[in-house]
C-alpha cells in the first residue's frame, strides 16, 4: 500500500508560524513523525508540501496509478479551491482531510471546505495525530 500526504501553503513554516494555534513542532517533525507511523504500519509514503495550488493540483494527478489512498491538509486553499475538489475528484482515489487545527472553532470562512466533498472524513484539532488518524483510516479501508 502506497499512501501520498500532501501539505499546503504556509504549512512548511510550522514551528515559526502562529505557534499558539499550530504549535512549535517544525514541518520537518511533522514529516518524521509520518515516516515513523508509516513505517510501523508498513505503509509506503511519499510526503509533498507546495505553496502554489497548480502544483498541488499537479501532485494529486500525479498520485493516479501511483498511490493507493491520499491524505491532505490543503491548508488555506482547503477554503477556496474547487481546482483541488476537481483534481481528488478526477484521480477518484480514497483521500482524508487533516487540519492541525479544530476549524470548525475558528473564523467563519475556515468552517467551509471544498476538497472535503472529495474525502472518506475531515480530521480537525488533533495536531500532528490527525496525519495518524488519517493513515489509519486509509488502511482499514484499503484492507
Ligand atoms: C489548517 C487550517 C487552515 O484554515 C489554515 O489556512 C492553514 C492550516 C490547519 O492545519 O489547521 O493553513 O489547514
Amino acid at each position: 500500500m502506497k499512501l501520498y500526504v500532501l501539505n499546503g501553503p504556509n504549512l512548511n513554516m510550522l514551528g515559526v508560524r502562529e505557534p499558539d494555534i499550530y504549535g512549535r513542532q517544525t514541518y520537518g517533525d511533522l514529516l518524521s513523525y509520518i515516516q515513523q507511523i508509516c513505517q510501523r504500519e508498513q505503509i509506503e509514503v511519499e510526503c509533498f508540501q507546495s505553496n502554489h495550488e497548480g502544483e498541488l493540483v499537479d501532485i494529486i494527478q500525479s498520485a493516479y496509478g501511483k498511490a493507493d489512498g491520499i491524505v491532505i491538509n490543503p491548508a488555506a486553499y482547503t477554503h477556496t479551491s474547487v481546482a483541488l475538489l476537481d483534481a481528488l475528484k478526477a484521480v477518484a482515489l480514497p483521500a482524508v482531510e487533516v487540519h492541525l487545527s479544530d476549524v470548525s472553532e475558528r473564523e467563519s470562512f475556515r468552517q467551509f471546505s471544498y476538497p472535503a466533498m472529495a474525502c472518506l472524513a475531515q480530521i480537525k484539532g488533533l495536531g500532528f495525530q490527525g496525519y495518524e488518524k488519517a493513515i489509519l483510516l486509509l488502511k482499514e479501508r484499503l484492507n
